[in-house]
């Protein structure tokens, strides 16, 4: 299966998939990495023509953006559209044109904190636990299905960026294993909870 990724920061879950990939765990192909960030750390793990990056400040509407990236991942003709630290809200012409095989990896134990600063909130509201988990996108934010999730502690003297490193941990092997149910067929759009072991 081919793979489109979408990231604005570091790229440290796109590098687990690329990881897995050198590895022969993960069976599928990373055919572009796109960006809303021209600077972004992502675009440089992969070779120069797999990036695809672009400014929205220079688009007239987000419409606008939305439609030229969705034209450039189609151009690749992914099965999946992966959001790994993806942090602009994508509008439905995207979504729906992807919908059932885009998904994001959100590093809270949705429906609990959809949006950001999910690991300040946490520590704020005194959840016991946090984590990460993976979801379908629809147009509404962080609110499609959730397909798995990956659970820590929240510590006593945990801060908002010692708590993000400890979900960070989780975030990579959560997201293979999502990524391997996909790739083997094994996950379909239906509301529902997916089974990491597949029952
Ligand atoms: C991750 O915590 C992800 O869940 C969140 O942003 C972070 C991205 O990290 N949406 P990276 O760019 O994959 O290193």
């Amino acid at each position: 299966p081919r793979i489109a990724v979408l990231a604005s920061g570091r790229g440290s879950n796109l590098q687990a998939v690329l990881d897995a990939i050198a590895a022969g765990t993960l069976a599928a192909e990373v055919v572009g990495v796109f960006s809303d960030k021209p600077a972004a750390a992502a675009l440089q793990r992969v070779a120069q023509p797999l990036r695809w990056s672009a400014n929205p400040k220079n688009y007239p509407s987000r419409e606008a953006f939305d439609a030229d990236l969705a034209q450039a991942v189609a151009a690749v003709r992914p099965d999946w559209i992966l959001c790994a630290g993806y942090l602009r809200i994508l509008g439905s012409a995207f979504v729906d044109r992807f919908r059932g095989r885009t998904i994001n990896i959100h590093p809270s134990l949705l429906p609990k904190f959809r949006g950001l600063h999910t690991h300040a909130r946490a520590i704020e509201e005194g959840e016991r636990e946090h984590g990460a988990s993976v979801h379908f996108v629809i147009p509404e934010l962080d609110a499609g299905g959730v397909i798995a999730h990956a659970v820590v502690a929240i510590d006593a003297g945990d801060t908002p960026e010692s708590l993000a490193a400890r979900v960070l941990g989780v975030e990579h092997p959560l997201l293979l294993a999502v990524m391997r149910l996909a790739v083997d067929g094994r996950l379909a759009e239906h509301g529902a909870t997916v089974a990491l072991d597949g029952h």
